[in-house]
């Protein structure tokens, strides 16, 4: 089988290998879309290093199709759309004991501490696989993972049906929130980036969306003359690490100034610099801060907002490449963040 190995930072190569013995407890997953993440990018860069070891098949993101069952695996059936899960809570920490798999103290993923779906065939457990409708394209099912912790996001901040919603980023992540968002609140949504190209694309697919770029307009000022003076329900801050801007807020605190009285603030960017925020002007507001980390079951829901056609991502998948380009596709997605955000790979027919 194929394989696409980062062998050195930098650098992948195409690599045949061995089709995987599946054990009793598994399920070999052929894998046929794998979506290329901002993690991806990191781990390429050598940025993850020593979590994860060369040579390394990265790939968290992907679907495909049912290859083998073990033989003590039940519910499942050769052939059948998957999209798989690729996180690995431990089991025996107090977040995991309570139930709080997000948290877990020692969380593995496929594709970041194991080998991931950049190839042909690996095996999963069972309860990493959900199954997926036939009308969901194999193209959005690869997107399943991002589009989940944009659902993850949007329960962890309680998004209500009519609230109003402001997101810093629309990058990968921030769209993630956009788009599951959208399919619960009709309230009045505000994107900020500073690419103009990203906050367009967010605009060709929901033009009551009002886009904000923070290079030229002050967001946060934009935001309350828009809402009566008020603010949002909810900001969330999907940068991580963010451009400085002269005379504005980071997005952090960006957001804080962003909300309404009693409002909520949800962090998912995980830069490693400080942010630097202003206590009081979240306790003038008796703000609600809360963070947000990879999913916890949502799978589900952006499994039926995809089948009951609640949700097209389309527009986010900005090429599909055969695998054999994938260093090709890591080049673009470097260089050129005004014209990419989710590149597919395509693993196998
Ligand atoms: N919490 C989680 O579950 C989770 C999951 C995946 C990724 N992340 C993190 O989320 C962050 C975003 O990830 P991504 O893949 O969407 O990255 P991305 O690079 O695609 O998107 C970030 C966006 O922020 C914009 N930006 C930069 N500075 C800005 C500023 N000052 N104001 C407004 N916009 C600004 C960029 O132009 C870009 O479009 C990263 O830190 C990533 O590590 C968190
Ligand atoms: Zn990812
Ligand atoms: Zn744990």
């Amino acid at each position: 089988m194929k394989a696409a190995v980062l062998n050195k930072y930098g650098s992948f190569i195409i690599e045949e290998r061995l089709k995987p013995q599946t054990k009793d407890d598994e399920v070999l997953i052929k894998v046929k879309f794998a979506s290329i993440c901002g993690t991806d990018q990191h781990i390429f860069k050598g940025e993850f290093h020593p979590r994860t070891k060369l040579p390394f098949i990265p790939g968290h993101e992907f679907s495909g199709r049912i290859e083998f069952v073990g033989k003590n695996v039940s519910g499942f059936k050769v052939g059948e759309k998957v999209a798989v899960d690729p996180i690995i809570p431990c089991g025996e920490c107090q977040a995991c004991k309570r139930n709080h798999y997000p948290a877990c103290v020692s969380l593995k993923l496929i594709g970041i501490d194991l080998d991931g779906g950049f190839t042909e065939y690996l095996n999963v457990k069972p309860e990493m696989i959900y199954k997926v409708p036939e009308q969901v394209k194999d193209e959005h099912a690869a997107l399943i993972e991002i589009l989940s912790i944009g659902f993850h996001a949007s329960k962890r901040a309680q998004v209500g049906k009519d609230d109003s919603i402001a997101i810093w980023g629309a990058g990968k992540v921030g769209q993630s929130i956009l788009y599951a968002s959208k399919t619960i609140s009709s309230g009045k949504i505000f994107v900020v980036d500073i690419i103009e190209e990203r906050l367009q694309m967010v605009k060709s697919v929901f033009p009551d969306v009002e886009v904000i770029n923070a290079l030229h307009t002050n967001p946060v000022n934009r935001i309350k003359e828009r809402t009566g003076n008020n603010g949002v329900d909810i900001a969330f801050e999907a940068v991580g690490h963010a451009t400085h801007i002269p005379e504005r807020y980071n997005p952090v605190r960006s957001c804080i100034n962003a909300i309404r009285g009693g409002g909520k603030i949800c962090v998912l960017g995980l830069s490693d610099e400080p942010a630097e925020i202003l206590m009081k002007e979240m306790i003038w507001k008796e703000a609600i801060l809360v963070t947000s980390r990879v999913s916890h079951g949502e799978y589900q829901d952006s499994i039926n907002a995809l089948a009951e056609g609640k949700l097209n991502p389309d527009k986010m998948i900005s090429a599909v490449m055969d695998i054999d380009d994938v260093q090709n596709a890591f080049a673009l997605l470097e260089n050129h963040p005004d014209k990419h955000l989710k590149i597919l790979l395509k693993i196998s027919e």
